[in-house]
């Protein structure tokens, strides 16, 4: 029997987990990001204007010169450029006259993007300037705190099939690790659990019959990670691990942090947590009936099979290198990237001295399939984003192909190769010390981009020249 997750709710591994809350304390210097109240035909547009007395006032006018009514307008001084200004305005599009607002601002030499809601789950669309769709993305990390309204479901709504669901007091379980996840925000600790008996013995159980495969079966990434959460993080066989230790001892290691999820992410948004570093994981445990058996992800899958190698830098930067590649992508590409991520940080195996390993999380934490996946049967392939996004697989049963990466550093350099073919007319780069994601697309940033780097290669260069004297 299967151990880990069964494949028939494993197409929501990926789309999994879920977030809460609304945080509407926006920071005024921090990119504008509006509430989704969705006003029936309302946009939003950011331009820049030069630093001058009455330089808003044209540009007011020109708004009502087409009757186009602002709800809200807010400023910041522009990135990269500290003579201009940069405004955001929620407008009232009713009368469909921003178009004209757009081309004439664009005629006064401003820079303009058009930023328009799609009706869908309260996501919205932007538009640039050269009219291009770009789907709304997080730009710093408390933007994640806005995925708690857009769960496919909650937490404690069961299918019929699944082995609690007959059970009331798992369902009021469930309902209360959902509540905790929906309450949470981003930068305050994570509730501590009482994990009863019954739960840690179920987890006890699975834990035990995994550590026997993992030093044959387990990359060594894995192997090396795995004794420091015994000591760092309470991994015992008595014990359910605390998602707050765990965060805290990824942060020290690779700036990788844990947050609860509620329910089912959609890809789009799950994948881009990814790009904060941050990985939406689940709190409760499987039903205890069934202990090789879950037909979703649960706190054993997240802990025993994810948990160990977000604590690895290379693995780190290759996850987060998904997660950037999705922000803003095109739908066709959301799916090519979850595709990439199942048959990497799920289903992926990699090989090392000569032998063959998993690395994948959905292996590492299911007893059958990953003695499975190391035999003849299934089929094995090299890691080729290009190929890997358009491998269909099922989700009944095990894994019929797997994609072998030859390391996590040129899995991530073709990530990245990958990445440079989705069509965003933007590049995106995580900046480490705000948490938050800087869009390229103007001179003045790419400029800024440049002179870190070259602080970079001078630290780089004193490095290097001390070592060679000492
Ligand atoms: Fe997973």
């Amino acid at each position: 029997m299967d151990a880990g997750i069964t494949p028939a709710k494993r197409a929501k591994v990926d789309v999994a987990n879920g977030t809460h809350g609304h945080d509407k304390n926006r920071l005024p210097h921090h990119n504008y990001v509006e509430d989704y109240d969705d006003k029936e035909g309302s946009s939003s547009i950011l331009f820049t204007l030069p630093e001058k007395i009455g330089a808003l006032a044209e540009a007011l006018k020109v708004f009502e010169a087409h009757n186009v009514n602002l709800y809200h307008i807010e400023s910041r001084p522009a990135k990269g450029n500290t003579s201009q200004y940069e405004f955001y305005a929620d407008c009232d599009n009713k009368k469909g006259g921003l178009h004209d607002v757009v081309k004439d601002l664009k005629g006064n030499d401003c820079h303009v993007t058009l930023l328009t809601r799609k009706h869908q789950r309260g996501s919205s669309q932007r538009l640039s300037a050269s009219e291009s769709e770009v789907p709304w993305f997080p730009r710093k990390i408390n933007d994640l705190d806005r995925f708690a309204n857009q769960i496919l479901s909650y937490g404690s709504e069961l299918d019929s099939d699944h082995p609690g669901f007959t059970d009331p007091v798992y369902r009021a379980r469930r309902k209360e690790f959902a509540d905790i996840a929906f309450n949470y925000k981003h930068g305050t600790p994570i509730p501590r659990v009482s994990y009863t008996k019954a739960e840690v013995d179920t987890w006890g159980t699975i834990f035990r019959e995994l550590t026997k495969l993992y030093p044959m079966h387990a990359c060594k990434e894995f192997n090396h990670v795995f004794p420091l959460l015994i000591d760092n993080c309470g991994y015992r066989e008595d014990n359910i691990p605390q998602l707050e230790d765990i965060s805290n001892f990824l942060q020290d290691c690779t700036g990788f942090r844990l947050r609860p999820v509620a329910g089912l992410l959609s890809s789009r948004d799950f994948l881009a947590g990814l790009a904060f570093r941050v990985f939406h994981s689940t709190q409760y445990i499987r039903h205890g009936s069934k202990p090789m058996y879950t037909p979703e992800p649960d706190v054993c899958h997240e802990l025993l099979g994810h948990v160990p190698l977000f604590a690895d830098p290379s693995f780190a930067q290759f996850s987060q290198e998904i997660g950037l590649a999705s922000l803003g992508a095109p739908d066709e590409y959301i799916q090519k990237l979850a595709t990439c991520y199942w048959f990497t940080i799920e289903f992926g195996l990699c090989r090392q001295e000569g032998h063959i390993k998993a690395y994948g999380a959905g292996l590492l934490s299911s007893f059958g399939e990953l003695q499975y996946c190391l035999t003849e049967k299934p089929e094995t392939r090299p890691f080729e984003p290009v190929k890997t996004a358009e491998q269909k697989y099922p989700i009944t049963e095990f894994q019929p192909v797997y994609f072998i990466a030859e390391s996590f550093e040129s899995a991530k350099q073709k990530m990245r190769e990958f990445a440079a073919t989705i069509p965003r007319p933007f590049s995106v780069t995580y900046n480490p010390y705000t948490r938050s994601v800087e869009v390229l697309e103007n001179t003045g940033q790419i400029l800024n981009l440049a002179k870190n780097i070259k602080s970079e290669m001078m630290l780089l260069e004193d490095a290097l020249t001390k070592l060679h004297q000492s």
